[in-house]
């Protein structure tokens, strides 16, 4: 890409070139994988805007919920669409979530609205409703942007992609901690048992499948620290440039 020669004959690469240049970042894997802690230390690094894609599945299905829609009947579920208004807020530790000016970003973080998510997250009319929004965020760059298809279907042109793995065990582990931090306690079992449907699902849906995109970096999480999977994360960048 021009943009990387250009970029190659600098003399230097300081983190405010990074910062100037906008790359647009994508970071993709399963749950558990340690992508929203991970995305969020890359952006602040880089000086970037964080775009939690997940969290954006999740208001669809805190929707679908509060109308009392059976998320199998699709043609209901997308003419839910059209008269939702989903915002994203950007705070630096979390951005607002509100639907319809209702802010659900605590409530969107349940198991429940999880598997929910990941179920509404198959219906063709919820990804392509969800598609533009994503990239009118994104496109401008300087964005490290996390989810399932982000260097797949959403930035398929995205100057750096990551793909985040992790051990099953490692994976439980983590949600678990997760949620029973933010008060949502639930056995292991059952956290391990939900995040692997999830995952199954999310691998084998017929549109924007989870795999790693051809030129994506696969990092492997289990026995990293988020500080040393940043700092691999920036050498990719920074080789990058
Ligand atoms: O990242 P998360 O756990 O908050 O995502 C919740 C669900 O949303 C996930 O199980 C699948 C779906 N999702 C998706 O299909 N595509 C994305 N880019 C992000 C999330």
């Amino acid at each position: 890409m021009t943009k990387s020669i250009i970029q190659s004959q600098r003399p230097e690469k300081t983190e405010e070139h990074r910062r100037e240049q906008r790359l647009i970042v994508t970071i993709d894997g399963p749950a558990g994988a340690g992508k929203s802690t991970v995305a969020k230390l890359l952006a602040l690094r880089l000086g970037y805007l964080y775009l939690d894609t997940g969290a954006l599945y999740r208001a669809v299905a805190w929707k679908v919920r509060q109308a009392g829609v059976d998320p199998s009947d699709h043609e209901a579920v997308a003419t839910l669409l059209p008269a939702t208004t989903v915002t994203m807020e950007y705070r630096p530790e979390r951005a607002r979530v509100s639907v319809d000016q209702q802010d659900v970003t605590e409530e969107i973080r349940t198991p429940d609205i999880s598997r929910l998510a990941s179920v509404v997250s198959a219906i063709p009319a919820v990804r392509d409703w969800l598609l533009p929004v994503q990239r009118r965020i994104g496109s401008a760059g300087g964005v490290v942007a996390e989810g399932r298809d982000l260097g797949t279907r959403v930035f398929p042109a995205a100057d750096v992609k990551f793909f985040l793995e992790a051990d099953m065990e490692v994976r439980a582990a983590r949600r678990h901690r997760e949620l029973t931090a933010a008060g949502h306690a639930a056995p292991l079992n059952e956290t391990r048992r939900d995040i692997h449907t999830r995952d199954t699902q999310d691998r084998s849906r017929d549109i924007a499948p989870l795999v790693p995109a051809s030129d994506a970096s696969v990092v492997d999480t289990s026995v990293l620290t988020a500080e040393q999977v940043v700092d691999r994360m920036m050498a990719v960048i920074a080789a990058k440039l």
